[in-house]
């Protein structure tokens, strides 16, 4: 296993009818900034529900934050903080909503430019406004991690940052809040979160058995219910597994010790950006690829993955490795993602400009051995089409 520090501070609110709780985990003399997207929160509730769970705090809103959160609309925030005096921030939405706040609660107290933050990854951020979370779409983790996504439009550019000091105070994760989801939304959370472990999961062995059963853990639940919840969207039990393991996707914890490989976020990030395609479906498109043209690097993790997520012991292990690929792909038709770029009217004259964005964003050489190369990433995307 390789050496690895690790802390996770965010309290979990876990169950129905923990939003009544957050009355108690935000100081009384707060003035809370609550921020949420387009409306799906008005529409189904929950923002009413929070409202009055703080309607003894002084509260503002600010709306309209949109999937794959803007620095354009986020910067709108950060002046409503100054002109208000805001101390405390509550996003209440997906991952978009979250990372946005998380954004803006580090941009508000940001000595410089805040594009600084997003160009530098984080990397000058030495402080933040507090915040929680409620969440509604169980897909990125983002309520118990530490990261952030934000696109700057003007530039076509999506860029990670993270920091410690973007950790949630508390996440509220109410499943019942997920019924609303329509079923693109229930796919795109289940390949996000699945993604999330495979990247953590499938590249090399460094005997860390503990984060390969759990990651093999989250797999399987994954594969169980995500299928399940497209079919029964009220089913409570359903909801809450889906809902607890993808934070557990991605809140540090399979990730500590083990080797990591962000490929396909990092490609798919420029597909988002470029053309507008969901997080999760660009996810769909490059995973499948990504493991094939890696399968080299990936041997050994790719036959226990065969063998451990999808039972597959008997044969030749090329072919054991191919039908687990296969596998995962079909995986994510099934929960109506899909996974050729052809699908999103996309085709081959896109590839040497989302190159060019890589290349731009210093993405030069990703993966566990850091040998994704330009080439190596225009032979994943030629194979995704
Ligand atoms: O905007 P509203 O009206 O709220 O509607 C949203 C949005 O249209 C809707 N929605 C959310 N909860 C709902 C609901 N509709 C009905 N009922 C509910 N309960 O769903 C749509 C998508 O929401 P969004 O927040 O964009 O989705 P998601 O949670 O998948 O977040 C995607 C963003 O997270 C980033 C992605 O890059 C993308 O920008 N990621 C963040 C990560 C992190 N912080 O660690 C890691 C991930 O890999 C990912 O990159
Ligand atoms: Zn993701």
């Amino acid at each position: 296993m390789l050496d690895f520090n690790f802390v996770n501070p965010t309290h979990i609110l876990f169950g129905k009818g923990k939003i009544a709780e957050i009355k108690e985990r935000i100081p009384a003399a707060s003035r809370v900034l609550i921020t949420y997207g387009r409306g799906s929160v008005k529409k189904n509730g929950t923002l009413d529900e929070v409202l009055v769970a703080l309607s003894d705090h002084t509260v503002f809103e600010f709306g309209g934050i949109e999937p794959n959160p803007s620095y354009e609309t986020l910067m709108q925030a950060v002046d409503m903080i100054q002109t208000n005096s805001i101390d405390f921030l509550l996003a209440v939405g997906g991952g978009s909503v979250i990372d946005g706040t998380k954004f803006i609660a580090a941009a508000a107290v940001f000595e410089g430019d805040p594009w600084d933050i997003l160009e530098k990854h984080g990397e000058g951020v030495l402080k933040a406004l507090p915040f929680g979370s409620v969440l509604t779409l169980p897909a990125t983790g983002s309520e118990m991690n530490s990261g952030g996504v934000v696109t700057r439009i003007s530039l076509q550019a999506k860029l990670v940052f993270m920091s410690p000091y973007v950790f949630p105070l508390f996440s509220v994760l109410d499943p019942e809040k997920t019924y609303t989801l329509p079923s693109r939304q229930i796919g795109n959370g289940v390949v996000d979160a699945f993604a999330h472990v495979v990247e953590q999961y499938v590249t090399y062995p460094v005997n860390g058995k503990v984060q390969d059963r759990f990651a093999e853990g989250l797999l399987l639940t994954l594969i169980e219910e995500g299928p399940k919840a497209l079919a029964n969207p009220k089913d409570y039990e359903v909801r809450s597994n889906l809902m607890w393991t993808a934070t557990m996707a991605l809140n540090g914890l399979i990730g500590a010790g083990v080797p990591q490989d962000w490929t396909t976020h990092m490609i798919g990030h420029e597909l988002t950006a470029m053309h507008g395609l969901d997080h999760a479906q660009t996810l769909a498109v490059i995973l499948p690829n990504l493991l094939t043209v890696c399968k080299q690097n990936k041997r050994e993790k790719l036959l226990q993955y065969a063998e451990r997520v999808w039972d597959l012991k008997e044969g030749e292990s090329d072919q054991r490795i191919g039908t687990a690929i296969d596998k995962t792909r079909n995986f994510f038709e099934q929960m109506q993602v899909k996974t050729h770029l052809s699908d999103y009217g996309i085709g081959k004259d896109s590839i040497p400009r989302l190159l060019e964005q890589l290349q731009a964003h210093g993405l030069n050489s990703l993966g566990e051995q850091q040998d994704v190369t330009p080439d190596v990433s225009k032979r994943i995307l030629e194979r995704c089409l």
